[in-house]
């Protein structure tokens, strides 16, 4: 078979925005506490508290932005618990998530000194479910007021003389859900009046998002867009991959077959349909784009690893995240002109995570490999493509078999990422780009021999990537030979 894709460098889209390759930290399960922050006294080798492993495997990625505290538990946290000597920090309980006692050693100072260590800018999520105008606005003060003020005296009696800069502020999570259960019409009048007292101090500006739709809540859109659109930067979208839908069966992490694969692809591609149809609505309203749309919430969500408490969701990351994360990465290329920040959940140990540890081990993920191999996209500006791809069929139902995004950076070099979402069939491809003739290409794939195949503490590079070779110019085109399964970087020059 043969898919064809046409392309056209001398005519880009917009750029695509660095902070698409966000991710997502929450105090759940052992993403902060073990992930993160195992504290001084650790055994386990760590900078300041922070896992040294970790930074050092996060700044390789080049993360833009980390999103924090949640997630439903930003709705029931109040900052003030997080600061000051961690010995007087309030224990209390995380409802959301297991139960467990959570003693406030990660809190603000911590977040911020740990995006600092990993070259992220941070991104806080108030809480409006639980919380008060006057706490949101305190915290807003407390990070980035320099003057002399209760807030900003309080931050230098707690160490930090300088106020930190904070670019990016959420106005509650889910408030349709696990915070607040509110309808679209209360919640926008409720993110008015929050977002109002959410400061710019100084120089520092804030970008302000406002709780977006569930999934294909559509009218979640308008109703935020038409009553409160004016006053927000950025409004969320969430929508994770169940294989099998929401409430229905997850499956196993790692042991399912090619039905499942096929079922998990096909509902990571209805990202694209969310994110045009949103689009449009918002269009209505913000015909310029001025109002970003932000995917802080995206990825697979399987069940728990066997054995592993169920309100922790620890899930492994196979061959079939590698491609979810492709294949969102891409649809977010497309979409760079609406879409301007997206964050994976979560960092590390919940859900589609790039980095999974127990103990003193740490391992990389196939998803911390294809953002790894992705990253060369950042800030690069989007190249429209056409794709002409064969079905990959399954029990009566069809998918493209390759799936592609483009861009070029500014030393003009176009990057192509292909994903073969194939589980069984190689493909050649067939890319013409329309008025150069490339000259000199390099590969990299991520490929394995089985769609199930994962990285463990006793093998951690079961699946890495290496260098790509099977390609060849011929006459103005680039023939591609992609084997199943797999996710390829092509570095392309003329
Ligand atoms: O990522 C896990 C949870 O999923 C988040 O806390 C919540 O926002 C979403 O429902």
């Amino acid at each position: 078979m043969l898919t064809k894709i046409r392309m056209n460098v001398d005519m880009p889209l917009s750029t695509i925005d660095r902070n698409i390759y966000g991710h997502f930290s929450e105090h759940l399960g052992r993403c902060i506490y073990e992930g993160i922050w195992v504290g001084v006294d650790s055994p386990i080798p760590n900078t300041e508290g922070f896992r040294t492993d970790v930074i050092e495997a996060l700044r390789h990625l080049q993360i833009p932005i980390l999103r924090w505290p949640g997630g439903c538990f930003a709705d029931e946290y109040h900052w003030k618990d997080g600061v000051g000597p961690k010995e007087k920090r309030k224990r209390m309980i995380n409802t959301h998530w297991g139960g467990v006692i959570e003693n406030n050693h990660f809190g603000t100072h911590e977040f911020i000194r740990f995006c600092e260590l990993i070259n992220a800018e941070p991104y806080i999520c108030g809480n409006v479910g639980s919380g008060t105008v006057s706490e949101m606005s305190e915290w807003v003060e407390y990070v980035t007021f320099g003057g002399e003020s209760p807030m900003a005296n309080w931050r230098q009696e707690n160490g930090r003389k300088e106020p930190w800069k904070l670019k990016y502020f959420g106005v509650g999570n889910e408030n349709w859900g696990c915070g607040g259960h509110m309808r679209p019409e209360y919640y926008a009048d409720l993110f008015r009046q929050y977002a109002c007292y959410v400061r710019n101090y100084g120089e520092n500006k804030i970008f302000k998002i406002a709780c977006g739709p569930n999934v294909d809540d559509y009218h979640w859109t308008e109703v935020l867009m038409s009553q409160a659109g004016r006053y927000m930067d950025g409004l969320s979208l969430h929508y994770y991959t169940f294989p099998n839908g929401y409430g229905k069966e997850k499956g196993s992490a790692t042991e399912f077959d090619e039905t499942w694969w096929f079922r998990t692809l096909k509902r990571t591609l209805y990202m694209e349909e969310l994110i045009e149809r949103h689009d449009t609505i918002m269009t209505r309203y913000d015909l310029d784009k001025r109002v970003a749309l932000i995917v802080d919430e995206w990825g697979t969500w399987y069940n728990v690893e066997p054995g592993t408490t169920p309100g922790f969701l620890y899930q492994q990351n196979t061959m079939r995240d590698a491609l979810v994360a492709g294949i969102n990465l891409n649809i977010f290329h497309r979409h760079s002109d609406r879409v301007r920040m997206a964050n994976l959940a979560q960092l590390i140990n919940v859900l589609q995570s790039v980095i999974l540890t127990e103990g003193a081990s740490m391992l990389l993920t196939p998803t911390f490999h294809v953002f790894d191999m992705y990253k060369v996209h950042q800030g690069a500006k989007s190249i429209p493509l056409h794709v002409d791809s064969p079905a990959y069929e399954m029990n009566g139902e069809r998918i493209d078999r390759i799936h592609a995004s483009a861009s070029v950076n500014d030393s003009g070099i176009l990057h192509v990422s292909l994903c073969n979402l194939d589980h069984a069939a190689a493909e050649e491809i067939e890319i013409d780009i329309r008025g150069k003739k490339a000259t000199h290409v390099t590969g990299t794939i991520l490929t394995s021999e089985a769609i199930q195949d994962h990285n463990t503490f006793d093998v951690p590079d079961r699946v890495s990537p290496c260098a790509f070779r099977d390609y060849r110019l011929e006459d103005d085109r680039l023939i591609v030979r992609m084997p199943s399964k797999s996710v390829v970087v092509l570095a392309v020059e003329w």
